[in-house]
């Protein structure tokens, strides 16, 4: 197994492997370098979905998906049904992936966010449609000390409503939903549990900070995230079919970049829980 770093500390290549057949030792490379690089990406792996599942499965508990959306509507990140047709641009399917545009960490508006999350690419376009990363480890390093103190104890509410539930008039998540999707509060700075390092925990879900000024604490986070989320600390994948990247949204945030929206583009996600006991959003499996 091959592991070619991107940038320095921030997302490597993973070659020299099959992940449908991945020994003990190599599981445990793959998991040491994914706590270095935060994101590691597996060139043409072209994984079965049980495949692309049972990998992620090695690394904690599969996350339950979102109430009240219908996932055989849309059971992929992409903009097509399952029979690869491209859906059409107002459909509540695709609708849904605008939010995906913008910079986030995956499930941050639960209790418990997500832990890992790993991206296969089933059918690309011809051009665009590249995820994109930010390292927020970086991203609290470069801030000032003062800025570092003043968020040292900071809690921000990251919400579901607020972010994610309406796009361009249309709701995405109906109010039953959003009844089992409750405002969740985080701290502005996380150790990894890992690597131990600080991490800027901020993105699209963040909404405001507690006991600030509503708007001028949901400005903060956008400034917040848009500066961090800059070159160096950046870099983009462009997809080919079968590749899969894994990232670690503890200490990631990604955004997915536009593509020709005549061009299918699809892609499937497996989200590995937040690992603790009682998360509610994990998959309970049978004994
Ligand atoms: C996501 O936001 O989880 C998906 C990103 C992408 O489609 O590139």
């Amino acid at each position: 197994m091959k592991i070619d770093s991107i940038t320095e500390n921030f997302g490597a290549v993973v070659t020299d492997v099959a992940l449908n057949d991945l020994s003990d030792e190599d599981f445990h490379g793959i998991e040491q370098a994914w706590f270095t690089y935060g994101v590691l990406v597996f060139p043409r792996q072209h994984l079965t979905n049980e495949d692309h599942f049972a990998f992620s499965r090695r690394f904690g508990r599969l996350e339950k998906g979102l109430p009240h959306i219908n996932m055989k509507m849309r059971p992929s990140i992409g903009n097509t049904d399952n029979e690869g047709n491209v859906l059409p641009p107002k459909h509540v399917g695709r609708v849904f992936n605008i939010g995906n545009s913008l910079w986030h960490s995956d499930s941050s508006y639960k209790r418990v966010g997500a832990k890992a999350s790993l991206l296969a690419a089933h059918e690309v376009p011809s051009e665009g449609g590249e995820t994109e990363w930010a390292d927020m480890r970086a991203g609290y390093d470069a801030l000032s000390s003062d800025v570092k103190n003043y968020l040292s104890d900071k809690i921000a509410v990251h919400s579901y409503a607020f972010s994610h539930s309406w796009h361009y008039g249309l709701q995405v998540m109906p109010e039953e939903g959003l009844r089992q999707l409750p405002p969740v509060k985080h701290p502005l700075v996380k150790i990894h549990p890992d690597s131990k390092r600080h991490v800027l925990f901020v993105g699209r879900h963040a909404s405001h900070i507690i006991g600030e000024d509503f708007t001028s604490s949901r400005k903060l986070l956008r400034e917040l995230t848009f500066e961090a989320a800059q070159p160096p600390r950046t870099f983009g994948h462009q997809w080919d079919v079968g590749d899969i990247v894994m990232w670690d949204n503890r200490c990631v945030l990604h955004r997915a970049r536009a593509s020709p929206p005549d061009q299918p583009r699809k892609m499937v996600r497996s989200t590995v829980a937040g690992d603790v006991p009682d998360n509610e959003w994990a998959v309970i499996e049978a004994a």
